[in-house]
């Protein structure tokens, strides 16, 4: 086998591979309905924000990579109410927004829908 021709299959193995490692990893719903008590559910873009973000753990860090989490931390005490809304979804939103870039909503009615 010609040595190019090895680099070739050696380099399609890794890439491959890495893409089967990502894939393996459990990324949940693509889009998921939140409760967000008396001002409506919101309709959250999971995946999109996954894409976006690049970093589970920005909001994993809150709360668990399982379905009801935020309600759980929420009832249980780790978070207070509307904690992630103000310091992860409207602070990203407003910082993207100052930074010129695409932002998602600032607005109650941007994220709660009724
Ligand atoms: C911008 C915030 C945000 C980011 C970033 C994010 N998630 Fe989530 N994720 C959520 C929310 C909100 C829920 C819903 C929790 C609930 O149901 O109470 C959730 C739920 C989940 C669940 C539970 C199953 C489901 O779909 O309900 C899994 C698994 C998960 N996330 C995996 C990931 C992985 C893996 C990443 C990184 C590649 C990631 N998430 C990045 C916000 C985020
Ligand atoms: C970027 C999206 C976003 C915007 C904008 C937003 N919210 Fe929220 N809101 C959420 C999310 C996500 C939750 C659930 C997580 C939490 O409680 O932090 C929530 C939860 C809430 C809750 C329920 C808290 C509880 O547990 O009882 C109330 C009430 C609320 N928001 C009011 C508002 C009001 C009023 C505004 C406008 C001033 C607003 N929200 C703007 C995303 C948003
Ligand atoms: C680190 C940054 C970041 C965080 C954290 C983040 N967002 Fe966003 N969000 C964005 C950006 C950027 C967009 C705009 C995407 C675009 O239009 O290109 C967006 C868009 C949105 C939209 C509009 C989607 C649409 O259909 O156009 C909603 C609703 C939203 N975000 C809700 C949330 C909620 C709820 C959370 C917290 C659980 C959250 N975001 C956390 C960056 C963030």
């Amino acid at each position: 086998m010609k040595p190019l021709k090895k680099i070739v299959i050696l380099v399609s193995v890794i890439f491959f591979s890495s893409i089967f490692c990502v894939s393996a990893q459990n990324t949940g719903k693509k889009t998921i309905l939140l409760n967000g008590g008396k001002k409506g559910n919101i309709n959250f873009e999971h995946h999109m924000h996954q894409a976006i973000i690049n970093d589970c753990l920005i909001c994993h860090s809150f709360f668990p990579q399982k379905p009801g989490s935020l309600d759980e931390s929420k009832d249980s005490g780790t978070i207070k109410a509307k904690q992630v809304m103000n310091t992860v979804c409207i602070k990203c939103h407003r910082d993207m927004k100052k930074a010129g870039k695409h932002y998602g909503p600032l607005q109650c009615s941007g994220c709660h829908i009724k």
